[in-house]
């Protein structure tokens, strides 16, 4: 069965289940599930329970899609993401945001949990990203390109959509809620990085660093999606004595930026 088949049937079994039309989709990342809790519900479905979809395998990644309503829009949420680093490749990682795209979403909303290179970050930080760097090892448009699904060579000039950024630094501003901006950098991890590799990362222009939402990205350009994603950061990677990273340690700092998150994201629904 060919990728835009089974697009299709997973489309038309969530279809079947929705009374409206999402026009938003957020992929919500580690520790940043609590996004749901604002939502005013209306349907779940299990990961499980979706044809084509994989189950997610981390700790501290749930597995649902959650549709309702948030800032009067209708919203797709995916509660738990698929990491690379699971050993899903790259078409299942990024099946979802094909499946959002012929649910008729629009806007892709992406956060995640995120490494901070910048000497100007602090663990707590949401940094909005602006641009980012692929660093994964295999390209989720790499092999045959369905033109049903996009072009063969998307163009990537404006992959953060510079009108919904400017709005969220608008809205951060009115309702002060700290704002950092920043380029995102996409690894396959699931080691955390050695100092020497922060510190090169940083020099090649990244502020923050992660294992995901990269592939998310680029397959919603792909699919003719705007883009908006922001990362919280959980820990700092660059300082003079090489800091640990745990896993727990990304959860909790991501856990405790949530309301922030939920709060600018809330609102620039609300106005978009
Ligand atoms: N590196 C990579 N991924 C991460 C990090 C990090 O420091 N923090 C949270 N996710």
């Amino acid at each position: 069965m060919s990728l835009f088949e089974r697009i299709s049937e997973t489309a038309s079994y969530i279809n079947e289940k929705l009374n409206a039309m999402p026009v938003i989709g957020i992929i919500s990342g580690s520790g940043l599930g609590g996004l749901t809790d604002i939502l005013e519900i209306e349907t779940e479905i299990d990961y499980e329970l979706i044809p084509h979809f994989p189950v997610s395998t981390v700790a501290g990644h749930s597995g649902k899609l959650v549709f309702g309503k948030l800032g009067n829009k209708q919203v797709l949420v995916m509660s738990g993401r698929f990491h690379y680093y699971e050993g899903y490749d790259m078409d299942t990682v990024t099946f979802p945001v094909r499946v959002m795209k012929a649910l008729g979403v629009e806007t892709l909303i992406v956060s995640n949990a995120a490494g901070g290179m910048n000497e100007n970050f602090k663990v707590g930080d949401m940094m909005l990203i602006t641009d980012h760097i692929n660093l994964f090892p295999e390209h989720p448009l790499r092999g045959h390109n369905d033109e049903r699904l996009g072009v063969r060579f998307p163009d990537m000039s404006e992959t953060y959509d510079p009108k919904l950024i400017a709005l969220a630094k608008k809205i951060a501003a009115e309702k002060q809620i700290p704002l950092k901006c920043g380029v995102y950098i996409g690894l396959q991890g699931p080691t955390f990085e050695t100092p020497a590799e922060y510190r090169w990362l940083h020099v090649i222009g990244g502020d923050a660093v992660g294992m995901s939402t990269v592939p998310e990205v680029i397959v919603a350009i792909h699919s003719g999606m705007r883009v908006f994603a922001i990362s919280i950061i959980t820990d700092i990677g660059i300082s003079a004595v090489p800091l640990k990273i745990t896993h727990e340690e990304v959860l909790e700092a991501a856990n405790a930026a949530a309301p922030k998150l939920a709060a600018l994201v809330t609102e620039l629904i609300k106005e978009m």
